[in-house]
């Protein structure tokens, strides 16, 4: 057993959720999560829009959970975004590094905020674009399909970069949230876990089961190797 996996989160993301019952699908998962995974798509960055600043100040009186929120959007709103999502409720908010010009400056307005910060890379992007900035952040997402959409393959490429983010924030005392987002499911969740991801983001595979508390718990088992 991996003994990162003994600390492994896992943050359900809403992106596969039934819009029509969105309510009902965030109180199933309520008490098996640990984060609800927001991804806030600009169609511009990303090909796909998503949700508002409006939809996340609805559900927040609504769920305990840590919502993380995961910006896919261009830098000509990225600090616009940070502001209207901090204030509707997000406590991280994770930027991706392809639409930054300052990580550092990202960072400090995030943590301005009183919440807590993200970096995140597409698939393709290496980690040596980040390397210097880890140490400003409380987490580093690895996208492990490109950004968009969900219901995508995991991206097996994407092993040697997590290992390389946790060896980085190791090296920097820093225990950090490496999180994985993309094509994760029970069957192969722990492959980024012994490559030393410890947050699960987790779409169709959650919320496309018949009982999506059951399906966190199996992936929580499996990715502790049990
Ligand atoms: C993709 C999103 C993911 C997605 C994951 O751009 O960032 O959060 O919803 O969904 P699955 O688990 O279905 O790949
Ligand atoms: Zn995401």
């Amino acid at each position: 057993m991996n003994l990162s996996a003994a600390k492994i989160k896992i943050a359900p993301s809403i992106l596969a959720a039934d819009e029509f019952r969105l309510g009902e699908e965030i109180s199933r998962i309520e008490n098996a999560a640990d984060y609800l995974h927001i991804d806030i798509m600009d169609g511009h960055f990303v090909p796909n829009l998503s949700y508002s600043p409006e939809t996340v100040r609805d559900i927040r009186p609504h769920s305990n959970l840590i919502f993380d929120v995961h910006l896919m959007v261009d830098d000509k709103i990225l600090l616009s975004c940070i502001d209207s999502f901090a204030e509707a409720g997000a406590d991280i908010i994770t930027v991706h590094a392809e639409a930054a010009d300052d990580l550092k400056r990202i960072a400090e307005k995030i943590h301005s905020l009183g919440i807590k910060a993200g970096v995140s890379i597409k698939p393709h992007t290496p980690v040596s674009e980040i390397e210097d900035y880890i140490k400003f952040f409380d987490l580093v997402l690895l996208m492990t399909v490109e950004p968009g959409f969900g219901g995508q393959k995991y991206m097996d490429d994407v092993n040697l970069k997590i290992r390389r983010v946790r060896e980085i924030a190791e090296s920097i005392g820093r225990d950090i949230d490496v999180e994985v987002d993309g094509g994760i499911t029970a069957e192969n969740v722990h492959i980024p876990v012994s490559a030393g991801a410890n947050v699960i983001v987790s779409g169709s595979a959650v919320f496309h089961a018949e009982n999506p508390a059951e399906a966190i718990e199996k992936m929580r088992k499996c990715g502790y190797g049990v």
